[in-house]
């Protein structure tokens, strides 16, 4: 019998300027695999194993892992649709910190979705298990958002349409262009660091952010970079968010001085990205993270690029694993 794994990277939400609407896929340039994977092969009785640096964070019971609840969905909506299961071993390799403005949730929910559609032979299509992996998110974040997801499954930087089908848009991606990540170490709740926001945005922030991701998607559109760069500012989030954050401020500093383009908190934080347009300059940038932003021994940087490629699903060999 088959035996698939699903590695899912981790993602940028909101990119600063698109609040719940834009993210963005990331890859270490080093080569380091940031992000988690599933692996999936038959049994006779269905069992998460969950291993990996991050492991020890979630709780102890499988039923309450979220790949289980992946698993009991994907199975629910197959039989609806009279479609055959049957019981799988999935192992949950949690490779991202949680709570840590990386995806981490989306990372395991697409992960699995992405084993388990490919595992019962691609029943599903996109815009399907995207609206799933949408409504498993929700169950973690407090709202259903695609802003991690969508990048996690499809690589690149997508934007939300609001429709079911297309559910989202990949956007053009510059490909000169570095994210000095740094995660800090510390964990933020998403479904906290959405209670702090005021649940109602002024007419000048309204206008501000409409402008901005209008001016933003025509700028990729026509690559004028500078341009993008320029409106790549949070006007609904970080002002409450980065009082969470300590050292925030002073590594927003420190990055524009350095050469960043742009400077925020990745999804709902602590993790913070600068855009560079220079390897060297994120290289700088990431070592001052490095040495003055990260709070203890979780935290860790990278030097970054958007890559195209989002999930990938490869046949494994059942021995190894
Ligand atoms: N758009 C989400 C937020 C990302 O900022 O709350 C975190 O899941």
């Amino acid at each position: 019998m088959k035996a698939l794994r699903a590695f899912a990277p981790a993602s940028i939400g909101n990119v600063s300027l698109g609040f719940d609407v834009l993210g963005a896929a990331l890859a270490p340039v080093d080569g380091t695999r940031l992000g988690d994977e599933v692996e999936i092969k038959a049994a006779e009785h269905f069992s998460l194993d969950v291993l990996g640096p991050f492991a020890h964070k979630l709780p102890g019971d499988a039923d309450s892992n979220i790949v289980t609840k992946c698993y009991h969905y994907f199975c629910e909506q197959m039989e609806k649709a009279g479609k055959p299961t049957s019981p799988v071993a999935l192992t949950l390799h949690k490779n991202l910190p949680i709570g840590s403005g990386l995806g981490s949730s989306a990372s395991s929910i697409v992960a699995a979705f992405a084993a388990l559609n490919a595992y019962f032979g691609n029943p599903y299509d996109e815009d399907t298990l995207l609206f799933m992996m949408g409504e498993l998110e929700g169950q973690i974040s407090g709202s259903v958002h695609y802003d991690n997801v969508a990048p996690c499954y499809l690589g690149g930087m997508t934007l939300m349409t609001g429709a079911a089908a297309p559910l989202t848009l990949s956007l053009p991606l510059n490909k000169d262009w570095y994210y000095a990540i740094c995660y800090s170490g510390i964990s933020v709740s998403t479904s906290a660091a959405r209670d702090i926001l005021p649940k109602q945005v002024d007419m000048a922030t309204a206008l501000t952010f409409g402008r901005q991701l209008g001016v933003f998607v025509h700028a990729l559109h026509a690559g004028d970079f500078s341009l993008a760069a320029s409106v790549m500012k949070d006007v609904i989030a970080e002002p409450y968010r980065k009082s969470l954050l300590p050292g925030f401020d002073d590594a927003r500093v420190y990055s524009e001085q350095a050469g960043a383009l742009a400077f925020g908190i990745s999804g709902s934080g602590p993790t913070v990205f600068a855009v560079c347009p220079t390897k060297e300059q994120a290289d700088d940038v990431a070592e001052y993270l490095t040495k003055h932003y990260i709070q203890n021994e979780d935290g860790f940087s990278h030097v970054c690029q958007i890559p195209t490629q989002g999930t990938l699903v490869t046949d494994v060999n059942v021995t190894d694993i």
